[in-house]
């Protein structure tokens, strides 16, 4: 084991996606996307603090021009139940107007930070927007949203690592683990 992933050994988790799955869907999704997006130039709109290393991965999968930007949200109201409301904690600096935008999220759960960000950034007069999501959570969805780029449909269950965080913490693993819960 490596020695990072040493820090979840005492705690109720177990392997759900290990990084070479992970790395291998990636490649994937960068194909289908250079493949759909050819010959347009593309701006990565990235929502932090989870989606830095799916990024960070993903962009490089990617071979067309890419422009990367981010924004923050708040997104849960506590360690791990979504609030519902959804706030913008740092805005989008990039001018995305008549520009081709593709929301990076690390995982789609309730689904209102994508309904809130789909809305913000179409204020902002794009040519199109989509959106790639690493992890979905279809039976979680509480408002309808669709994920036009998904690397895995998962089950309602907390995850963590790859981006992931449990109150600010655990986001350097490199596999996902889902947290047990009773
Ligand atoms: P939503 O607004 O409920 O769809 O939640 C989206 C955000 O909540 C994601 O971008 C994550 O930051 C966070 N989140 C949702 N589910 C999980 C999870 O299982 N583990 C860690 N963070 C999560
Ligand atoms: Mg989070």
């Amino acid at each position: 084991m490596d020695n990072i992933e040493k820090i979840v050994q005492n705690e109720d988790v177990h392997i759900l996606l290990s990084h070479s799955d992970i790395n291998q869907k990636i490649i994937t999704l960068g194909q289908e996307i250079t493949r759909d997006y050819e010959g347009k130039d593309i701006v990565l709109v990235g929502v932090l603090t989870g989606c830095f290393i799916f990024m960070a991965d993903l962009c490089r999968e990617i071979n067309l021009d890419v422009e990367i930007s981010f924004l923050q949200i708040s997104s849960y109201g506590n360690e791990m139940q979504s609030s519902g409301k959804v706030t913008v904690k740092q805005e989008l600096k990039s001018d995305i107007e008549g520009k081709h935008v593709i929301i990076v999220e690390d995982i789609v759960d309730s689904g209102h930070s994508l309904d809130f960000l789909l809305k913000y950034l179409a204020e902002k007069d794009p040519a199109s927007v989509k959106t790639v999501a690493l992890l979905n959570k279809p039976n979680a969805h509480k408002v309808d949203v669709s994920v036009d780029y998904i690397g895995f449909n998962i089950s309602d269950e907390f995850v963590i690592g790859y981006g992931l965080d449990v109150a600010k913490k655990k986001r350097n693993l490199k596999n996902i683990y889902q947290v047990i819960t009773e």
